[in-house]
């Protein structure tokens, strides 16, 4: 028998894709969260042990909230070790170590720490924000808002950390790697509305908010006060040019470019992304 990855994350915008390729690649995948056929809930440790019993490699989508990340990813990993795991690949986001919040690289840190053969993958802004998340419903509407002003973004392909994730789990030569992975190219947010217009044959307008706008939508939109304050300065970190620069990570882990943004819209429109449901 094949060995068994487990998942934490399965059903969101990069486990989905890491499971899917692992069972491609004829691996058992256990994959895991919530929803997922294997229940994992990272505020339920009764879930945690079932879901590690007998894996090989760990592919780890953390709790959204920095607090509970640093609170409960060492305590995952420990428990990780004791269960025989022995590789682990750690979904983190590139940038983490600029706000100067050493708190901040506490899950990092155990991952590092853990004795396990790990890669830590530090992804720019997800490309699939516009089609299968927090974007969605703005592109849908034709008006995209964001405190980003004119600042820049290198977006990447879900599908490229995917792949990423993937050779760390199963390939040679990315142990003890942190991989910062970018698009090829760094787009404003506006630009960005503008692509997927010209591929959907719809205008998509750019609004520029500040941060008291952005403060009082996220609120209405039900965001949790910590992850909208996170929100918020990744985003003035993009307005201020900050996150504008390209990363090799793709390159350096897989020995081919990144995807670019307009091969992710061309793939999403053909798929449906941005086709209104029907009433
Ligand atoms: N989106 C980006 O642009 C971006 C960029 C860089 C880094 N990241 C990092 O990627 C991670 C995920 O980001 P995302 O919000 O974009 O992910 P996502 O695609 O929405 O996936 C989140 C996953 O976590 C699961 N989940 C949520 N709450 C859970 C809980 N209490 N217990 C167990 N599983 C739970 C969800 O499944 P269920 O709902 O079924 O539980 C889902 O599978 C974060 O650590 C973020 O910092 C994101």
């Amino acid at each position: 028998m094949s060995e068994t990855f487990l998942v934490v994350g399965a059903t969101g915008k990069t486990g989905r894709r890491v499971a899917a390729a692992l069972r491609e690649g004829g691996r058992q995948v256990r994959a895991a969260s919530r929803s997922a056929e294997t229940r994992f809930d990272w505020q339920d440790e009764a879930t945690w042990a079932p879901a590690l019993e007998g894996v090989h490699g760990v592919y780890l989508v953390q709790p959204t909230l920095p607090s509970q990340a640093q609170q409960l990813v060492p305590r995952f990993v420990e428990r990780a070790v004791a269960a025989g795991v022995r590789r682990l690949v750690l979904l983190s986001a590139r940038g983490i170590d600029a706000a100067g919040d050493e708190k901040l690289l506490i899950p990092e840190r155990s991952v590092r720490e853990s004795g396990l053969t790990w890669t830590i993958v530090r992804p720019t802004w997800f490309a699939q924000n516009f089609s299968e998340a927090v974007f969605l419903p703005q592109i849908l509407e034709g008006v995209l808002a964001a405190p980003t002003g004119e600042g820049k973004e290198p977006f990447v392909d879900a599908d490229d950390i995917a792949d990423v994730a993937v050779a760390a789990l199963t390939g040679e030569g990315h142990a003890g790697r942190t991989y910062e992975l970018s698009g090829p190219e760094a787009l404003t947010f506006g630009e960005a509305a503008a692509r997927i217009g010209a591929a959907t044959g719809r205008e998509i307008r750019f609004v520029d908010l500040d941060d008291e706008a952005f403060l009082k939508s996220a609120t209405e939109a039900g965001v949790p006060a910590e992850h909208a304050g996170i929100l918020l300065g990744l985003q003035t970190a993009i307005r201020n040019g900050y996150d504008a620069h390209l990363s090799t990570g793709v390159r350096d882990a897989l020995g081919r470019e990144p995807r670019s943004f307009d091969a992710y819209v061309r793939a999403a429109a053909a798929a449906g992304a941005w086709t209104p449901p029907a009433n």
